[in-house]
């Protein structure tokens, strides 16, 4: 018999206990390798909820093998790029996200970034590991300083809000840009709205939170970074392809901008040439919401966003 609903990856605690104590049948991929195409087609076939992440492509032509009893998609994330949202609406399909639960672990990892690539975390781990470190010195891994630097950032989301709210709380000017003006984090934070090339141009940190869509994709471009200071640091905990990572490569390597911390890439889990081989950047591989309080919410919230649907009900947390 079909399961009810497919989880396609192996999920953190509460796992698929949800599902089950809401009394449908899971068929449970518990395997933390992304699921291939085919493997997704043949095993939604039939199914009325899917339990997604990033790493699933959901295209018109999966959701059609997926067949006609397919009501819900819910991503175990916020971003929903990897599903195409035309095509799920033709199809009557609710989609489903995780906002909110994850704002503030995504902003303290953006955070984290940047002080790492700021004061050279990862070099001076390596060193103090190496053996190598001879004595306190004053022209040991001299970094950028934050406090009072002016912040900028793209996309002032919830979590773009949340990265500007920790600025504001190291004394840093805010300076963002948004498709919407942000009146109440304006008040909030005293952010100013400017246009992308004078935030750049001003920023000495710049943080993207943007979604990836057809106007985000490569908007940090060859000319967006020669904008930038030299001595600025991009961070990236949005999503890779809004930075075009080849240019950021040649950026970072001429010296054009100091650093970066970035926690997404081009073309997971591919790395553009010569990041890996550059001393100013700080890399992680995606776990933005990565904490075990803010990975166990959304799960739930994405368990809850099945049922609802499944009993006939408004989701908690449908993509609009
Ligand atoms: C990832 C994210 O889902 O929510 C998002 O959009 O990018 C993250 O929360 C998570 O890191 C798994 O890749």
């Amino acid at each position: 018999m079909t399961a009810d609903v497919f989880v396609t990856r192996q999920l953190p605690e509460p796992g698929v206990a949800p599902l089950l104590e809401g009394g449908v049948e899971v068929d449970y991929r518990d395997d933390d390798s992304g699921c291939p195409v085919a493997e997704l087609r043949e095993r939604s076939a039939g199914v009325r909820g899917m339990l997604t992440v990033l790493s699933d492509r959901l295209d018109a032509a999966t959701m059609d093998a997926a067949g006609p009893d397919l009501a819900v998609v819910a991503n175990c994330a916020v971003g929903f790029d990897n599903i195409d949202l035309a095509a799920a609406a033709e199809r009557g399909i609710v989609v489903a996200n995780t906002p909110d639960v994850l704002t503030e672990a995504t902003a303290d990892l953006a955070w984290a970034l940047l002080m790492a690539t700021a004061r050279r975390i990862v070099e001076g781990d390596r060193l103090v590991r190496s053996g190598e470190w001879r004595s306190p010195s004053l022209v040991l891994l001299l970094g950028a300083p934050v406090h009072a630097k002016t912040l900028g950032v793209i996309g002032m989301g919830k979590i773009g809000a949340a990265v500007a709210r920790r600025g504001a709380g190291f004394g840093m000017p805010i300076l963002y840009h948004n498709r919407s003006r942000r009146p109440e984090v304006e008040a909030e934070l005293g952010a100013e709205w400017v246009e992308l090339d004078d935030l750049l141009e001003r920023s000495d940190f710049v943080s993207v939170n943007a979604p990836l869509n057809d106007t985000s994709r490569h908007l940090i471009d060859a000319a967006a970074l020669a904008r930038m200071r030299p001595t600025a640091i991009l961070v990236n905990a949005g999503r890779g392809p809004i930075v075009d990572e080849v240019a950021l490569v040649e950026a970072l390597r001429s010296g054009r901008i100091a650093g970066a911390g970035l926690d997404v890439f081009e073309r997971e889990p591919v790395l553009a040439d010569g990041l890996a081989e550059l001393d100013n950047v700080v890399l992680m591989p995606h776990v933005g919401s990565a904490t075990t309080e803010t990975r166990a919410a959304m799960v739930r919230l994405t368990g809850e966003n099945i049922l609802a649907v499944l009993a006939g009900r408004e989701p908690p947390t449908p993509v609009r």
